[in-house]
């Protein structure tokens, strides 16, 4: 949740750090810090607050040729300029930079107290500068090999010290770290969006490894000293991909994205002749797939839902059984593995612990999951049993957009795959083909109607509880619109089935709450008019996401909002968008910071 950046080279390191860090607040923004390598010392700066802020702290032209930077999430300690990374050790030489949760820092704290070492800040980080300083004899590496064992929890790591200068350390073992490899100068961070503007080579480190970077090399070893040998692999996303582009930010940017994304989680995928669907990365036999007899989906936030609908494709294409779960409750309940189930482990980042630790558990316990993942080489990417990338490219703003309506393209594609091994006709194939190719034409004329959800928006924002109602394949979409509304803009937002609200949810109605309803033309239409009726009747305002030409619903609904035709499967589509919008401009309405909303970070690598 945090985010790391290392640099050892002969350019302006200060520079090449605070960019490298304003591309990674995404990850964590409540504070931020520097260790700057600068005549036989290290100079540490930090701030509470964004990377504008520190910058402002940094003096100009220090001459630095290495560095680490850090942007925190906060888990153990306060806010303040004190907890920010990096964190030194007693003598100051030694600076580190972590991602992850120390989880035995009090005792190891207790221990290096008894010693003599003199702790300043409220982290579980502090730790490991202490640990490594015990065992520091001017050689970083070596102190930093002998340290780590030590440590029970997780983390990615990049140190630096003053006496062992021109040298970047870093270390990983359950929190990413990529080493970025330049001409006469390495990078190491957390992930790849903070080194692109200056290498597209990548080194990506698995669990237990150690580097070593200095400006014409690097040497990755594992804990006992053996080196590793690595593939270096070339970093797919385009620098203008990680960049606003003329847009105001980054979520109205994804939002817009989305007929191109769903164009590219299809791309190559389609096979026309055969009716059928292609993903390569499945690494399961035909048997294996024809034998499926359950297909159970583990995901967070967004992605679950995204799984939700998911698992209603495959009931409803394939007639498989099929149910998504929360990934953080899976974990922890002991799950059981039935025969011929796959698993799906479903995220955007790949590396969201839950899901990463409850698909390391099913698969302790024999279970084949496959990752459904945006970010290439991330941890739930490499560590599943094979998968299907989603490319949306880059998702930097922190609530998910582009990358929901993707991962639900590659479940309409698996849905078509497993359907025409089974029942599924040619022409049926066919047909759920072309519908699957009219999405993007028709998520494109509903961004162009944006306008209408952006004066809906200003009427509604000042509301202050919301629920969001659905049913079928678009009840997960109805949780996706209360998710978006909540998180951006911190207006309180229900999801339910409309068909729920009898047995409790009406209680709230009132006239200062309204009701978003989705009301595709399917076979639950005339039940959720009904509903709309029930909310109407008690004086709750409605707005209805509603089919082009459905005039019956203007004369319930106080605001409608039109979307355009399409098979009843493909509404989830159709639906999420708007949905997306309305919460967008209602953020904005508020003032709010829509990219980085309080409290929240992308990619959440803690429990
Ligand atoms: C909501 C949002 C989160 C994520 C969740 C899972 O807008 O972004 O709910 O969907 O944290 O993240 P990934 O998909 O990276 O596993």
């Amino acid at each position: 949740m945090c985010g790391i950046i290392g640099y050892c080279g002969y350019k302006n390191a200060t520079k090449i750090i605070i960019e490298g860090l304003k591309r990674l607040e995404y990850r964590g923004y409540d504070s931020a810090g520097v260790a700057l390598g600068l005549n036989g010392t290290l100079k540490i700066i930090k701030s509470k607050g964004k990377i504008k802020d520190l910058q402002k702290k940094i003096p100009d032209n220090l001459g630095t040729q290495y560095g680490i930077g850090h942007t925190r999430w906060a888990t153990h300690g306060i806010v303040n300029d004190i907890n920010a990374h990096p964190h030194t050790d007693c003598s100051g030489d030694l600076a580190i930079a972590h991602n992850g949760i120390i989880e035995n820092y009090e005792s190891l704290k207790n221990m290096l107290e008894s010693e003599g070492h003199t702790f300043v800040t409220d982290t579980d980080s502090e730790i490991i500068a202490h640990l490594i300083e015990k065992y520091f004899d001017n050689d970083l590496e070596k102190a930093v090999k002998e340290a780590l064992p030590l440590l029970k929890g997780t983390y990615g790591i990049v140190c630096a010290h003053a006496k062992d200068p021109r040298k970047i350390v870093g270390a990983r073992n359950g929190s990413p770290l990529v080493v970025g490899v330049g001409n006469n100068e390495m990078f190491l961070a957390s992930d790849v969006t903070a080194i692109i503007a200056h290498t597209k080579q990548a080194v990506y480190l698995e669990d237990g490894d150690v580097v070593l970077i200095k400006p014409e090399s690097f040497i990755t070893t594992d804990l006992n000293d053996r080196k590793i040998t690595k593939e270096v692999e070339q970093i797919t996303w385009e620098l203008q991909q990680i960049e606003k582009n003329g847009f105001p930010c980054f979520m109205e940017k994804e939002i817009m994205e989305q007929p191109e994304s769903i164009k590219r989680a299809m791309s190559g995928r389609i096979d026309k002749e055969q009716a059928t669907a292609h993903l390569g990365g499945l690494n399961l036999s035909t048997k294996e797939l024809i034998n499926l007899e359950r297909v159970k989906i583990i995901a967070a936030g967004t992605s679950y839902y995204a799984g939700m609908v998911g698992a209603y494709l495959l009931e409803a294409i394939p007639r498989i059984p099929a149910i998504s779960e929360l990934a953080s409750e899976v974990r922890y309940r002991n799950p059981i593995i039935e025969k011929n189930t796959l698993y799906f482990a479903v995220s955007q980042s790949g590396e969201t612990v839950d899901t990463l630790y409850a698909m390391k558990e099913l698969q302790r316990k024999g279970a084949t999951v496959l990752g459904i993942c945006n970010v290439v080489g991330s941890s739930i990417a490499r560590d599943s049993d094979g998968g299907v990338y989603i490319h949306s490219g880059p998702e930097i703003a922190v609530a998910s957009t582009k990358a929901f309506t993707s991962q639900v393209t590659a479940f309409y594609l698996f849905a078509l795959l497993l359907a025409r091994m089974r029942d599924l006709s040619y022409s049926a194939g066919e047909k759920l083909i072309s519908n699957l190719q009219s999405i993007p034409p028709k998520v494109e004329a509903i961004l162009s109607q944006c306008s209408k959800l952006k004066e809906m928006a200003k009427k509604y924002a000042h509301y202050k509880d919301f629920l969001f109602l659905g049913r079928g394949v678009n009840y997960p979409v109805a949780l996706e619109g209360a998710l978006k509304l909540k998180e951006i803009s911190y207006i309180h937002a229900e999801g339910y089935s409309s068909a729920e609200i009898k047995h409790g949810p009406i209680a709230l109605i009132n006239d200062e709450t309204p009701s978003v309803f989705l009301v595709p033309d399917d076979d639950l239409r005339e039940k959720i008019m009904f509903n709309m009726k029930e909310v109407k009747a008690r004086k709750g305002k409605i707005i209805a996401i509603s089919v082009e030409g459905d005039e019956e619903i203007k004369n319930i609904a106080d605001d409608v909002f039109e979307v355009p035709r399409t098979h009843e499967l493909y509404y989830p589509y159709i639906m999420v968008v708007p949905l997306q919008l309305f919460a967008y401009y209602c953020a904005l309405e508020l003032g709010r910071d829509v990219d980085q909303p309080r409290n929240l970070a992308k990619s959440v690598t803690v429990e």
